[in-house]
């Protein structure tokens, strides 16, 4: 059966990586959470004691400590550098703060990038992060760019905190996703922005599932073409 590649971009919290994971599922595609690498890349740098901009030192990391995915007993995705599993703490507020400095290096990116482009070679791939539709995979078949209101992703980000016993306030995050979403847009190298043959979707209001039926339905339209 033909296999494609779906691209989704998208700002901070705006779902991307919840119905990534979701399709590449039911479609038995490999599911790359491509923001986990430059998080990864922002711990190994902040671990080191480096200036998040000494951008040879991160990259001569990231040989020292490959980044590598695997599964746990679970089924869930889990990320290693070197031999240390990072899954948990690549999602602290301190990696979360730096991680956009660390992605606007563009050493940084050419390494991360022709990994996430080998990784593509194996087949179907449900890819998520910035620049996965203008750079990483330019012919996905496709692509799709979502969007919400910053009070939605920062309410999203303030429960998904709340469940895991995360105390946080609601205006701090605003803030910090709005600083990161201009940071991310405004950057030099490979900046946030839609493709030109992207479907950008907005998901404020709408649930997870009405994001996965949308997605899922126009990746049925390619593949019964
Ligand atoms: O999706 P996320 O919040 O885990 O991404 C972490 C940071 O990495 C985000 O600030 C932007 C950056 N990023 C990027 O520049 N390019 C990607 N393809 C994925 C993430």
């Amino acid at each position: 059966m033909k296999s494609i590649q779906i691209a989704i971009d998208g700002p901070a919290s705006s779902g991307k990586s919840t119905v990534a994971k979701i399709i590449a599922k039911n479609l038995g595609y490999t599911y790359l959470d491509t923001g986990a690498m430059y998080r990864s890349a922002t711990f190994l740098a902040l671990r080191h004691g480096l200036t998040m901009t000494d951008e040879q030192a991160i990259v001569a990391l990231l040989e020292e400590y490959p980044i590598r995915f695997d599964r746990s007993h679970t089924g869930e995705q889990l990320v290693f550098v070197g031999e240390t599993d990072v899954t948990l703490p690549i999602r602290d507020n301190e990696v979360t703060n730096n991680v956009s400095v660390v992605a606007a290096l563009p050493l940084v990116r050419e390494k991360l990038v022709a990994m996430q482009q080998e990784i593509a070679r194996s087949g179907g791939i449900v890819m998520d992060g910035r620049d996965i539709g203008t750079v990483v995979l330019p012919h996905a078949e496709l692509k799709i760019f979502l969007i919400a209101s910053v009070e939605e992703r920062a309410l999203r980000r303030y429960k998904e905190n709340q469940e895991k016993g995360i105390e946080t306030d609601l205006d701090t995050l605003k803030e910090e996703i709005a600083a990161r979403d201009y940071k991310d847009s405004n950057r030099a190298v490979s900046p946030l922005k839609a493709a030109e043959d992207a479907i950008t979707f907005d998901t404020t209001g709408v649930t997870i599932d009405g994001v996965v039926d949308f997605i899922s339905k126009k990746t049925k339209e390619i593949l019964d073409k």
